[in-house]
């Protein structure tokens, strides 16, 4: 157990992870990288870090990187107490850019060295399908000491396959989308075997989930919301979650789900809330190809 209950995940590289982190993405509802939108970020930062997080998820595309930067610096609390991820943009595949893009995204952070970097999409309809040597130009970040660990997100089993073949270097995490009604993903058995840590996003389902009758009948028999039932369902898993909030009693409720247990029933019940396919709220990482630009600074796709 770390700070405050948490528990930590050690990854196949050796680093540890603190399994509960913060998300980060659209705290401010504009991603317009104004100081107005950094200091909406920064103060829910500000709230997260009093409830207790010291893990948080950032990506380039969400443009927000300065302002959770800005809630670490005036914490006070050192640097090495966080765990600190971000997510290469979708702009910036090409090797150079990803290095380019890395020390922009140190500056803004305000940090020497990142915890953890994902290549943020696949794109495999883009840049000619070579994710392979963004994949390389991560890793050699850790190679020269500015990053700790190197992962992927929104990976297929194909996708996960091939660039381990070709450079030898296998992913710490594989950050997607599952929730309970996208629950049951074929690439948990591809990060098993490579000893890949599953990280959950939209672990709620952006909140559409939560008035579930199964999970609302689990919830009160356990005493405790549907959103602290479906941390626990990804946790007790081994699953870590990022689940994002701009409410501060939920920041407190979301992290404090690691003093009960659901039943082996509790966890087959929500297992079976999966909808496939129809379950799904983000993009499909084989065709998803939106890169942002002044004029389309916003995705998405989320239904
Ligand atoms: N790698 C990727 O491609 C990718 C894609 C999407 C997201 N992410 C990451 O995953 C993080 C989380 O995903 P998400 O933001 O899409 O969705 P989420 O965490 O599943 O859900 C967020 C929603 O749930 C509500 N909520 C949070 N805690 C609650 C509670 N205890 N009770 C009731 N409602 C609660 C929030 O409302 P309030 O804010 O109003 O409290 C918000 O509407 C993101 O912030 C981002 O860091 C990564």
């Amino acid at each position: 157990m770390a700070l405050r209950g948490v528990p930590t995940i050690t990854l196949n590289d050796g680093v540890t992870i603190p399994q509960i982190g913060f998300g980060t993405m659209n705290l401010s509802d504009v991603r317009d990288n104004s100081p107005e939108s950094h200091e909406v970020t920064a103060k829910s930062v500000d709230a997260a870090i009093a409830a207790g997080y010291r893990h948080f998820d950032t990506a380039q595309m969400y443009a927000n990187e300065r302002g959770l930067g800005l809630g670490i610096a005036r914490s006070g609390i050192p640097r090495e107490q966080f765990f600190l991820t971000s997510k290469l943009g979708n702009g910036n595949h090409r090797p150079d850019d990803v290095r380019r893009s890395f020390d922009r995204s140190l500056a803004a952070l305000g940090v020497e060295r990142l915890d953890l970097f994902l290549m943020h999409w696949p794109l495999p309809t883009l840049y000619g399908g070579d994710y392979v040597s963004t994949w390389r130009a991560i890793t050699r970040l850790v190679d020269e000491g500015l990053l700790r660990s190197a992962g992927v997100s929104n990976f297929n089993p194909d996708h996960l396959q091939r660039i381990i073949d070709e450079t030898g270097r296998v992913p710490s995490v594989n950050q997607i989308e599952i929730h309970p009604y996208f629950g049951k993903r074929p690439v948990f058995a591809a990060c098993a075997t490579h000893g890949i840590a599953i990280e959950a996003w939209s672990p709620l389902g952006q909140a559409k989930v939560l008035g579930d009758a199964t999970l609302g009948e689990i919830a009160r028999r356990h005493n405790r919301s549907a959103a602290e039932i479906v941390l626990r369902w990804h946790t007790q898993q081994g699953r870590i979650v990022i689940p994002k909030s701009a409410t501060p009693a939920r920041m407190k409720q979301n992290i404090a789900v690691f003093d009960f247990t659901l039943a082996p029933s509790d966890l087959a019940a929500i297992d079976a809330l999966d909808k496939g396919e129809a379950g799904r709220r983000g993009p499909n990482p084989d065709t998803f190809d939106w890169i942002p630009s002044a004029s389309n600074p916003n995705p998405v796709v989320h239904r």
